[in-house]
């Protein structure tokens, strides 16, 4: 049986656009049954609906701080869809512990650093101005404090020194596409196993050679 999920957006929603495309393959795991907005104008929500998928909108804004009272909205429509689990695609709401709580090791975020590095706003700023050679991108479970939580998967890239945000940001964002899709199909598929902090899996990590950042190039040995 496919595992149900909703995927939750605030904006362009391109994570969810990557795991409506793999979910099409019949030997997914998972099924997307709905897309849930917090925002009516969140571009998402098109794509979504081109796609065949059912969409839900409950605006938070009119929530102000009353998290718990949006939640119970979103609770609701989770439930109508029967939803097993959650992917968070750009969806920038806080939630309460009692939510997190609820959906503990059913619940899954991408953020845009390599976690525990850079959590929370500009992390692709945040990584320049530390001066990193490595970035890259984290899927993991969520746990009440934010962008954290045992992580599934990450993917790497390597920085360069004419970077910007924006540069980076558009290469994390391709890994983003790929490693979202197969941190989905490993929690859905049951090969995901919690340990307290750590998320174990039966997956393979080997993957062959490093990623080195700078590369050094080394003159050619003299004849
Ligand atoms: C993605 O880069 C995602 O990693 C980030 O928001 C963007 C949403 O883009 N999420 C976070 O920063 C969570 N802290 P998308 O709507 O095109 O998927």
């Amino acid at each position: 049986m496919k595992r149900r999920v909703a995927i939750l957006i605030s904006g362009r929603g391109s994570n969810m656009t990557a795991l409506i495309e793999a979910a099409k393959a019949q030997d997914f795991p998972a099924e997307i049954v709905v897309v849930i907005a917090n925002k009516a104008d969140a571009a998402g929500l098109a794509k979504a609906r081109d796609s065949g998928v059912a969409t839900v909108t409950i605006e938070s804004k009119p929530f102000g701080k009353d998290r718990a009272g949006f939640e119970a909205k979103l609770q609701s429509a989770l439930d109508d869809y029967r939803v097993d689990l959650i992917c968070l695609g750009g969806f920038m709401r806080l939630f309460t512990t009692a939510f997190v709580q609820r959906w503990h090791g059913r619940m899954l975020n991408i953020h845009p650093s390599l976690l525990p590095s850079f959590p929370g706003l500009d992390p692709h700023g945040q990584a320049l101005r530390a001066g990193v050679k490595i970035s890259g991108a984290t899927v993991h479970f969520v746990i009440p404090e934010t962008d954290a939580g045992p992580i599934v998967m990450q993917g790497a890239i390597a920085v360069r020194d004419d970077d910007t945000a924006e540069t980076l940001a558009a290469r994390v964002l391709e890994i983003e596409h790929r490693i979202y899709p197969d941190a989905l199909r490993l929690v859905a598929s049951g090969a995901v196993d919690l340990e307290g902090d750590v998320c174990r899996t039966t997956a393979d990590a080997s993957c062959g050679a490093g990623l080195i950042s700078p590369a050094v190039l080394r003159p050619k040995a003299q004849k």
